[in-house]
């Protein structure tokens, strides 16, 4: 054998060598013993804290609101969507029944033109509906600069729930 393929494989040898060691000493410990993934990974999850409540769980205080909710055009969207996290507000509200809740635990009232906008936006970038094909897990979307810009009164840039309930749209 030439000596210049002698030392080629050489290197391989080493490199593979090399390869094996290092795979020993960097794979972490559980790897691979419930699939190609670290299955510590899933206990280390399971230690994060929670920021969501379920979302049935507000409906035993707020009754009206879910039962209006499951009337309309937003009947799939989940109250945290909209309100974020909530998991501290009920868990305080539950635990202390008549008490008034603190300012941290009031939740975000999505109420601005902004709010509405993230999901309802024209947007070329997303997927075209037409009126014919409305796929509820499609959103319907309009221009907002155009969609009742302004009140003609005010002159002021009329805010989207003055005219759609948001729980009932
Ligand atoms: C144990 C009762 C209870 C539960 C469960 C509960 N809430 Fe509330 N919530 C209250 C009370 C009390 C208030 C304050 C009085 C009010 O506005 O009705 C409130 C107020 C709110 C408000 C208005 C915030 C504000 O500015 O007053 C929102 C939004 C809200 N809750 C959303 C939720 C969501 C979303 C859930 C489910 C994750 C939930 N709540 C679960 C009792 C509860
Ligand atoms: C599309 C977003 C959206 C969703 C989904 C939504 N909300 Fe709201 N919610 C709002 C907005 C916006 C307001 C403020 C309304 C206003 O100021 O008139 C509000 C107000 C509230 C309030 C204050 C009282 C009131 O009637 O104004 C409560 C309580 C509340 N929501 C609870 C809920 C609960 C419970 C759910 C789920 C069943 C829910 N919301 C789902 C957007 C939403
Ligand atoms: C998280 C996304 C999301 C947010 C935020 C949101 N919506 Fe919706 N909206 C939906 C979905 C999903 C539907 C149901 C599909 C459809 O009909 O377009 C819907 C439907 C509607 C419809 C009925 C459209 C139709 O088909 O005639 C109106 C009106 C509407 N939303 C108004 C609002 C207003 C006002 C706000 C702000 C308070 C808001 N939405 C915030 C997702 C959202
Ligand atoms: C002056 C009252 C008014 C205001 C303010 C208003 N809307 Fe509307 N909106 C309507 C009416 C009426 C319709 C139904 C007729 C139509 O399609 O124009 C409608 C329809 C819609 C639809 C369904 C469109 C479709 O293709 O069927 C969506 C989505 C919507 N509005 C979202 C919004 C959002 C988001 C805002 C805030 C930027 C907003 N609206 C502000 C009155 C209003």
């Amino acid at each position: 054998m030439p000596q210049h393929l002698k030392r080629l494989i050489g290197v391989f040898v080493i490199f593979i060598l090399f390869f094996l060691v290092m795979r020993q000493v960097l794979r972490p410990k559980s790897f691979g013993e419930l699939g190609h993934f670290r299955a510590d990974a899933i206990y280390e999850n399971t230690l994060r804290p929670m920021h969501y409540a379920v979302a049935d769980s507000c409906t035993k205080c707020h009754k009206d609101i879910r039962s209006d909710k499951d009337l309309g055009f937003h009947a799939k969207l989940k109250c945290e969507v909209c309100h974020g996290p909530a998991l501290k507000h009920a868990t305080f509200a539950n635990k202390f029944k008549n008490k008034q809740l603190p300012d941290s635990l009031v939740l975000y009232k999505p109420g601005e033109r902004k709010d509405c906008a993230v999901c309802h936006q024209r947007n070329a970038a997303r997927i075209k509906i037409t009126f014919d094909t409305i796929n509820t897990t499609m959103i319907h979307q309009v221009d907002i600069m155009k969609h009742h810009p302004v009140d003609p009164k005010t002159n002021a840039a009329l805010k989207c729930i003055d005219c759609h309930n948001p729980h009932q749209p």
